[in-house]
């Protein structure tokens, strides 16, 4: 099969931080409430020039920076987003205009809740082998607080803003990867035309719990590799009790586990991005390393990969 490498990741997180105290000005909530209940301790929230396209051009322009490729070898680019500026043009449209992408380019926006960035992985993938791509961008954006009801407690302290990019090219060693789709339209939501987000949260915990150590399962015995070969689980960030409950039921030590919900909150179809971007920043990721990515979200979706 033939795989994805990543050259490079980028992110770019908005300025304005919102602390858990800021938030219990604003609702009856509290800095230990939500602490206890999810790990975060803060996000962070668009303002001023600041907006989606803004976060994934920055992103995007440090990743091609980083990774050294040429401009003109980007030819399809995937935006994983719930909160793009427009219905029409695509997220990707803009943000192909803003960087100058004109080679032979394919520009899509992949929505599938906070599994974003994995539906992106492999939806770049099939089209960088169609398309005999040199290279790829896939960009997780999301600007969530233009989606909440900040007089709603249960789901105005769970969610940030931020963007997260990689460019790719095709790689020959191993790539595997497990989707999957229960067509659900209550657990979590946005109703058009400029709904709120709305959430069920324990169906949502609960649903997260059961659905992904067997989604990891699944991916890992794809393939044919132990629980052990995994250098690093790269999970979406909804609830850090969900990622430790995840590294019980799989029995893998958390320092496996890249945790940074408590500085940037669920930041949905970027979360997976932004957790990669840091941990190859920081050198915790270092090259040959076997990463495991898993993320679930709405619609129920969810869906794995090892790089
Ligand atoms: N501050 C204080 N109290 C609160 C808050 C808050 N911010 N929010 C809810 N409460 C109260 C509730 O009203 C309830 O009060 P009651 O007992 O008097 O009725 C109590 O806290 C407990 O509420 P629960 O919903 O049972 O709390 P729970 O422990 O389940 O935690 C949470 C809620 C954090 C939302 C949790 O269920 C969760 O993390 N769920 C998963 C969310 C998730 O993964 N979302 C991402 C999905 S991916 C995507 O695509 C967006």
């Amino acid at each position: 099969m033939i795989g994805i490498k990543i050259l490079a990741t980028g992110s770019c997180v908005p300025k304005k931080v919102v602390t858990n105290d800021d938030l219990a000005k604003l609702v009856d909530t509290s800095d230990e409430w939500i602490t206890k209940r999810t790990g975060m301790k803060e996000r962070r929230y668009v303002s001023g020039e600041e907006d989606q396209t803004y976060l994934a051009e920055k992103a995007a322009r440090e990743a091609i920076e980083r990774s050294g490729v040429a401009k003109e070898d980007i030819n399809v680019v995937v935006v994983c987003t719930v909160s793009a500026e427009y219905y029409s043009p695509s997220a990707a449209c803009l943000l192909q205009g803003r960087l100058g992408l004109k080679n032979d380019i394919i520009a899509l926006d992949v929505g599938a809740g906070c599994s974003g960035f994995i539906f992106g992985l492999e939806t770049i993938r099939a089209l960088m082998i169609a398309r005999n791509a040199k290279a790829g961008l896939i960009v997780g954006a999301e600007v969530l607080s233009r989606k909440m009801d900040m007089t709603d407690r249960s789901t105005c302290v769970l969610f940030g803003d931020g963007a997260a990019a990689a460019v790719l090219k095709l790689d020959d060693r191993p790539y595997t990867a497990v989707t999957g789709v229960d067509g659900d339209e209550e657990m979590i939501h946005i109703k058009v035309p400029t709904g709120f987000i709305h959430m069920d949260g324990q169906g949502t915990y609960k649903f997260a719990v059961a659905t992904v150590p067997a989604v990891i399962e699944e991916v890992v015995k794809k393939a044919g590799l132990t629980y052990d070969d995994i250098d690093h689980f790269v999970l979406h960030q909804a609830n850090l009790r969900i990622i430790e409950s995840i590294a019980k039921k799989v029995d893998q030590p958390m320092d496996k586990f890249v945790v940074n919900i408590q500085k940037y909150g669920n930041t949905s179809a970027a979360s997976v991005g932004l957790a990669l971007d840091e941990a190859y920043k920081t050198g915790r990721i270092k090259e040959g390393d076997r990463i495991l990515l898993c993320a679930f979200g709405a619609g129920r979706t969810w869906g794995a990969a090892i790089i």
